[in-house]
């Protein structure tokens, strides 16, 4: 899996064959400049699971419930009704036990969710920074209970994020359903997914440790803006 946010990343990385592509709400620090995801509203997701849906991707096209969209079971199906209309074929949202209901409901609604836990970045002011989560065994049977749970609920796969990788493999083992690792180190999920930017280096002023890029653009973007100044800035003084 990875993320995409517009329409001509979500032909690329389809053409490449990606299971399935999540317009993220990491978008709001990678592609709207906010400092994390607690910013980010339902219709600026609406607005580019609408352009990734527009680029008619063989992959599944996954959007996440924002923050504050999913506050109960109701409001939950009128909001991921919002993103399907959008074009997304499934919702993901955020946190076990506490959303077991609602992914019940969406489920009902006949909408596929897919769960997430480990780091959550829609809580991130309330834990004050990105942790690493599946330290202990309490914390890795919680995260485990809460996975039972989404499963139970009709969740079709979980993204873990930044859980240790004993942790991941641990609660992998014990999950009826895929889990999908992010920061949990390698083959050490079901599968994997990766921010876009992460993987193609074009936002160089934040890389996870754990990022494995496999392209480095932000250089040749900035080039190619300097080649262009310069090739126009360079005309001939007798065409003036
Ligand atoms: O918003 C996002 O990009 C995500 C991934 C990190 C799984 O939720
Ligand atoms: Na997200």
């Amino acid at each position: 899996m990875l993320t995409a946010y517009d329409y001509p990343t979500a032909r690329l990385f389809d053409d490449a064959g990606v299971d399935a592509l999540l317009v993220g709400d990491s978008l709001g620090m990678v592609v709207l400049g906010y400092p994390d995801t607690t910013h980010v509203t339902l219709d600026q997701m609406i607005h580019h699971v609408a352009a990734v849906g527009r680029a008619r991707p063989k992959a599944l096209l996954i959007g996440d419930l924002s923050i504050g969209t999913y506050p109960d079971p109701e409001t939950a199906v009128t909001n991921a009704r919002r993103l399907v209309e959008a074009g997304a074929e499934a919702v993901k949202l955020e946190g076990g036990l506490r959303q077991a209901a609602k992914v019940k409901a969406i489920v009902d609604a006949g909408i596929p969710v897919c769960g997430h836990l480990g780091m959550l970045p829609q809580r991130v002011l309330e834990e004050g920074g990105y942790k690493k989560k599946g330290k202990t065994p309490e914390q890795s049977a919680a995260i485990l209970e809460g996975a039972l749970a989404l499963a139970e609920a009709g969740a079709f796969a979980i993204v873990l994020e930044s859980v240790v990788p004993s942790a991941a493999e641990w609660i992998t083992a014990r999950v009826p359903i895929p889990t999908i690792g992010i920061g949990c180190g390698e083959h050490t999920c079901d599968g994997e997914v990766s921010v876009a930017t992460d993987l193609i280096g074009t936002f160089p002023w934040f890389v996870p440790p754990f990022a494995k890029p496999e392209a480095n653009l932000a250089p040749q973007i900035t080039a190619a803006a300097a080649a262009y100044c310069k090739r126009v800035q360079s005309v001939p003084i007798q065409h003036r």
